[in-house]
């Protein structure tokens, strides 16, 4: 089940579902080596995502998403890849491993959140979650779109973090060494 070429695993949905959250704990687990595509545009601008926001816009951030896209596919193998809500629309998304959509409802989600000791915090750092009825629509919007780019569809809602690792240990087979 893994992209034989690379053998990556890239997890993609909607901010705030947990995509960082069960990539580290499969991280941990598989003992493989992990990247974060957010982290990446971070730190190869030096700068935070919500500046990146403010000071350049949205487009501009959306073409350093394709360039770590282009690198990735080019230069990384064997990891665990976790990306932004909207890296899924990267051209090249199914050349970088295997791809894994992390899907809940809106309201899971916002709850999810909402439960965290530093709820501001995560709110505040994601400019496309700071109006929760634009938030929604973008959720709505995206996704039919999530489940088509996916090779794997994972329900996280209401289910521990150790269940949902399990669950994809075992469909794509992948080795707890
Ligand atoms: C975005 C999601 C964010 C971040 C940026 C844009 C989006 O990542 O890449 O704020 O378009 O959904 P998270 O999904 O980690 O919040």
């Amino acid at each position: 089940m893994l992209n034989p070429k690379n053998k990556n695993i890239v997890f993609i949905g909607f901010m705030g579902v947990g995509k960082g959250t069960i990539s580290r704990a499969l991280i941990k687990t598989t003992k493989r080596f992990g990247l974060d595509t957010d982290d990446l545009i971070e730190s190869m601008e030096n700068r935070k995502i919500k500046a990146i926001f403010e000071e350049n816009g949205e487009s501009y951030f959306r073409k350093l998403e394709k360039k770590t896209a282009k690198w990735l596919q080019k230069n990384v193998k064997n990891a665990i890849i976790s990306t932004g809500g909207g890296f899924f629309k990267v051209d090249n998304l199914d050349k970088i491993g295997t791809i894994v959509y992390l899907r809940s409802s809106f309201d899971g989600i916002l709850a999810r959140l909402k439960a965290h000791e530093n709820a501001d915090l995560k709110l505040a750092k994601r400019p496309l979650l700071t109006d929760e009825d634009k938030a929604r629509t973008l959720f709505e919007e995206r996704s039919s779109l999530y489940e088509a780019k996916a090779d794997m569809i994972i329900d996280v809602e209401n289910r521990s973090v150790q269940e949902i690792v399990t669950d994809i240990i075992q469909v794509l087979k992948l080795k707890k060494d």
